[in-house]
């Protein structure tokens, strides 16, 4: 089995790396390729991925290159973990929605429709490339936002599935607070990337007792906690959001605190140069703890699980990705794309059924959905006007007056990436 990874000299590498040496049982991988444009950090990576493999005494290869083309051709599964621009484009998305009152974060808000309109054409043109070489391919997609990056790949033809760490994460905390493996933790988890929920948390499958009443009441501080969430709030709900819902939930206190401090994405490149320096040490050979203070923890885990069940059948029959609609959630559009519970095999992601979603979440759901809809037109198609118009239509923007500032702002800084401005 052949895997390629697009981004494949991001300082995320070694976690993916570290998750495909012990999990080597479940995904047998034989050859891995790490492809990159920037050469140099390409070799870094490379390095310390090979010592990785040879400490956990892997047999696979891992090879690195710059050429795409080369690097795709006869991959059964193609991992797309690329960032457009950098920790640099980052920054000013989570800085100027600021000053127009509005919350700045990389996937979520007017932060996250300028990283969509980076990101789409690059990765279709990817997409393309890959199916050009290698029709047959999976392409699994954990290149935020991951919701709309990955319809727009199921729009353009592609056999892709969108992947994210959060319901993993929940899994991995709830399996500990219940005192049991993480794969006998369900999750009935509901909603779009990065817009999610935990209405249930059930025991050994999708017809098992459902333990939320029962986490809330013995672990609910530690949830709120964790979440950054009043656990008053938390209790009222009587099911978990995700982390990202605070950017709803308490937007303006979120942007309060972020105009005091500096940004997720300086931080994250002051931790880059750290790990590039340990990367760099020739005696290192494993993944190194710094990297746990990234929020990536355990995306290796899910991509192992869904690569395992897209290409060999070793994988989770059951498992949470980002995938078309198609009737699981009546009120949006077949081809919306959700993120939930899906039956995943060679054929791809089925969503399980899901029950009828109360209206405080069908109704948030729907809204972003609106937005997202909107924001793959102005990622496919360019303009003012579009992004105008998606960011008018995004439940935290709303008001005109924002989201002209915002689309001012919002060209201004990408003018570099969008070939239209
Ligand atoms: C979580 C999200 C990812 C996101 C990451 C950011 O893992 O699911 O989609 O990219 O956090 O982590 P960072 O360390 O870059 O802030
Ligand atoms: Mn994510």
């Amino acid at each position: 089995m052949k895997l390629a990874v697009v981004g494949g000299g991001s300082t995320y590498t070694p976690e993916l790396i570290d998750g495909f040496a012990r999990l080597r049982d479940t995904l047998p991988v034989e050859e891995l390729v790490l492809i990159d444009p920037a050469a140099d950090r390409l070799e870094l990576i490379g390095g310390l991925a090979r010592r990785i493999f040879a400490r956990q005494g892997h047999p696979g290869k891992i090879t690195t290159t710059s050429d795409l083309d080369a690097g795709v051709a006869d991959a059964d599964a193609v991992l797309l973990q690329l960032r457009v621009g950098g920790q640099a484009a980052r920054n000013q998305d989570e800085t100027w929605p600021l000053e127009c009152g509005c919350v700045g974060q990389e996937t979520t808000g007017a932060g996250g429709l300028a990283k969509a309109l980076r990101t789409v054409p690059v990765v279709l043109d990817i997409a393309d490339r890959v199916r050009r070489t290698n029709p047959n391919a999976w392409i699994i997609d954990f290149t935020n936002p991951v919701g709309i990056v990955t319809r727009a790949l199921l729009q353009a033809g592609h056999k892709a599935v969108g992947l994210c760490n959060v319901a993993i994460g929940f899994q991995r905390r709830f399996a500990r607070m219940l005192d049991v493996t993480p794969a006998e933790v369900h999750l009935d988890h509901v909603g779009l990337n990065h817009l999610t929920w935990e209405l249930g948390v059930r025991l050994g499958g999708p017809e098992g007792e459902n333990l939320l009443p029962k986490l809330l009441a013995e672990h609910g501080g530690a949830i709120a906690e964790d979440l950054r969430m009043p656990r008053e709030l938390v209790d009222r709900l009587g099911v978990v959001p995700s982390y990202y819902l605070r950017y709803f939930y308490a937007h303006d206190e979120v942007v309060r605190e972020l105009g005091t401090k500096p940004s997720r994405a300086a931080e994250v490149a002051a931790m880059e140069k750290e790990l590039l320096a340990l990367y760099g040490n020739p005696a290192l050979d494993e993944k190194p703890a710094l990297l746990g203070k990234r929020g990536g923890a355990f995306y290796s885990e899910a991509a192992v699980d869904l690569a395992a069940s897209l290409l060999c059948g070793g994988g989770s029959a059951v498992q949470v990705v980002n995938t078309y609609n198609r009737g699981t959630l009546p009120f949006l559009p077949d081809d919306a794309v959700i993120e939930v519970q899906a039956r995943v095999d060679g054929s791809g992601a089925a969503p399980l059924p899901v029950p009828r979603l109360d209206p405080l979440y069908a109704g948030l759901i729907a809204n972003v959905t609106a937005y997202e809809d909107l924001a793959l037109d102005a990622a496919l198609r360019g303009g003012r006007e579009r992004v105008f118009k998606a960011l008018l239509s995004h439940p935290l923007i709303g008001q005109y007056e924002h989201a002209e500032g915002l689309t001012d702002r919002l060209i201004a800084h990408n003018r570099e990436h969008l070939a239209w401005a």
